[in-house]
Formats: structure tokens, sequence, C-alpha cells
């Protein structure tokens, strides 16, 4: 499914070769660090699906087409920041103190690999690397939008997006979550990123308020379409395809749209939000091919 999108795997690699030029950069620095360097491109490099790279460069190609810029390299690096930002939430929460997983992506979790002591801190460089990189001077984009791209992404990462989500979804395991509460942890721990990714192309595209109120709106809801078929590939996926340990949740008693709907309502609430992503573009059609294309895949994947 993931491999039928031409243009993803074209970004994906786009990505690939940027990250691992900038780790190639960072080995040649004065300061060694070789272990944290190999535990980060082992957690980085390792055949993500790239879906938030696609984001921002599917996002950030409508947006050129409204503003009649040309889209530049800096978007690939702005792409690398999301994807190295991801893989350290990835990292962190197969910590044994968090989700306790030792498959990530069809291959030995980072904690297992090396230790959890290298795995926490390849997430900590993870995450600083992603704000780093949006500093680079070599980057096509003005001081303001550096500012509005850093501002966009910490926000997405910090207590109000993603660490907050994955706080409320530790609770999930213990206590009664209603769906108001569910979809907010969904939000969080896994929509803000996706919405920081589709945003934060749109703002290297120029993209003007309207378009990126648009964008907004189309990630929100994609995002919460992305974590109830993330849930539902741990209910009725299989570990060799998805890269993953399945059945994860339902050990935990983890709350989720599943709990509430069944697997048929879930599969339904997914469509009814992917579908909700799309009519957000309705008044960019034309363009907006990429992006719905994208809303597909995120709950037709069967990875
Ligand atoms: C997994 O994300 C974690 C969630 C937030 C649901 P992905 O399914 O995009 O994982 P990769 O990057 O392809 O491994
Ligand atoms: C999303 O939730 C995790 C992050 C925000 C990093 P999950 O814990 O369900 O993700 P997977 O299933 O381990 O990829
Ligand atoms: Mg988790
Ligand atoms: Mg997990
Ligand atoms: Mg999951």
């Amino acid at each position: 499914m993931v491999k039928s999108i031409k243009w993803l795997l074209s970004d994906a690699k786009a990505v690939d070769i940027w990250i691992k030029h900038w780790l190639e950069q960072k080995c040649r620095e004065r300061i060694k660090i070789p272990k944290l360097l190999e535990a980060m491109e082992y957690a980085s490099l390792n055949g993500g699906k790239r879906i938030r790279a696609g984001l921002v460069c599917a996002s950030n190609r409508i947006a050129c087409q409204y503003s009649n810029k040309v889209s530049d390299n800096s978007v690939i690096a702005v792409a690398a920041s999301v994807e190295l930002l991801h893989a350290y939430s990835l990292v962190h929460d197969d910590l044994p103190a968090m989700d306790d997983s030792d498959l990530r992506r069809g291959i030995e979790s980072t904690h297992k690999k090396f230790d959890e002591a290298t795995a926490i801190l390849a997430g900590d460089a993870l995450q600083t690397a992603a704000f780093e990189i949006l500093t680079e001077p070599n980057l096509a984009l003005t001081n303001t939008q550096k500012n509005k791209l850093i501002r966009c992404l910490s926000i997405a990462a910090g207590v109000s997006g993603m660490a907050g989500g994955q706080m409320l979804d530790l609770e999930a395991e213990t206590r009664f979550f209603n769906i108001e509460r569910v979809t907010q942890m969904q939000r969080l721990k896994t929509g803000s990123l996706i919405t920081a990714s589709v945003v934060m192309g749109g703002l290297v595209g120029g993209a003007n308020t309207a378009l990126i109120k648009a964008l907004s709106n189309y990630s929100e809801n994609l995002g919460v379409a992305f974590q109830i078929k993330d849930d539902l590939l741990d209910y009725e996926g299989n570990t060799v395809e998805l890269g993953k340990p399945v059945g994860q949740d339902n050990i935990k008693g983890k709350a989720s749209y599943i709990e509430h709907y069944g697997i048929n309502g879930a599969v339904k609430k997914a469509e009814e939000f992917a579908e909700k992503a799309c009519d957000s573009l309705q008044d960019y059609w034309q363009h907006a091919k990429e992006l719905q294309s994208l809303a597909k895949l995120a709950i037709k994947r069967t990875y």
C-alpha cells in the first residue's frame, strides 16, 4: 500500500539521504561520540514509512502552487527535522518504562540493540537535532520562518503536544477514558506532530492564513484517523508486516476507539476522520491530490 505512492518514496529517499549526510557530518566533528551517533542512526535510518516527511513535502507543494514559490531543498531539511523528532518519540515510547516494546520497524528497538541509557540519550539527541537542523544557517529560510517552524515543532512535541499525549496514554492504561478523552489523547500524542508536519510544509511554501487554516483542519482530522488505524493494526495486524509487536494495547487495557465502538465502529470512525480531513481541502482540490492520497493511505495501510 505504502509502496504504491511513488512521490512518497521519492520524498522518503531524499529525507533519508539528508539525515545520513547530517549524521556523517556530526561524525566528522572534533568531539566524537561514536556509540551515541550509531544509536541515533540506528533509530532514525531504519525504514520508517516517512509519512510525516511526505506530509511536509506534499503540504509544501500545495502551498507553493498557491504562492507561486518554487519548492527548494530546505523543505527536505524540515521534513528530516520532523522525522528525527518522530524517531526520538518512538525510541522513548518503546522503553521499558513506557510501552516496553522490543521490536520497532522490524528490528530490535534501540534500547534492546544498545541499552536503556543509550536509547534515552539517543532520543534526547535526536530531539535536539530536530531543532538544530531548523536553525542551520544554509537553509533558504528567513529567520522569521525559522522562528515559526521552531515554535510550531516545539509546541507539537511538548506538554501541549506529543509529550502531553504520551502522559495521557500512560494514564489510559489504568483509568477510564470517555471518548472525548480518548480523542484528546490521540490528538496530542500523534495528531500534534502530524499537524506540525503539514503546517510546517505550508509555512515553508509561503501558504497564506486561509490555506494554513485548511491545512490545520486537514491534519487535525488526519491525526486522529492515523492513530485509530494504528490501534486497529495493534488489534488485528501482524507483527511481521507491522514490524512491531501486536496485541499490546489490549493486554494493557489501553483506552481506545476500539474499546468504545468495537472494531467495525472504529474502522468507520477512522474513515469519517479521513473524510473530514479531505473535505477541509475542498477549496484547494485542484492541488490537493497528494494530501488526499495520504489520508486514504493513513486508514488503508496494513503497516
Ligand atoms: C507510529 O508511527 C507511531 C504513531 C504515532 C502511531 P508510524 O506508523 O508513522 O511509524 P513509522 O515512522 O512508519 O515507523
Ligand atoms: C504513539 O502511540 C506513540 C508516540 C507518540 C510515539 P503507540 O505507542 O501506539 O505507537 P506504536 O504502536 O508503539 O508505534
Ligand atoms: Mg505508546
Ligand atoms: Mg508504542
Ligand atoms: Mg500503537
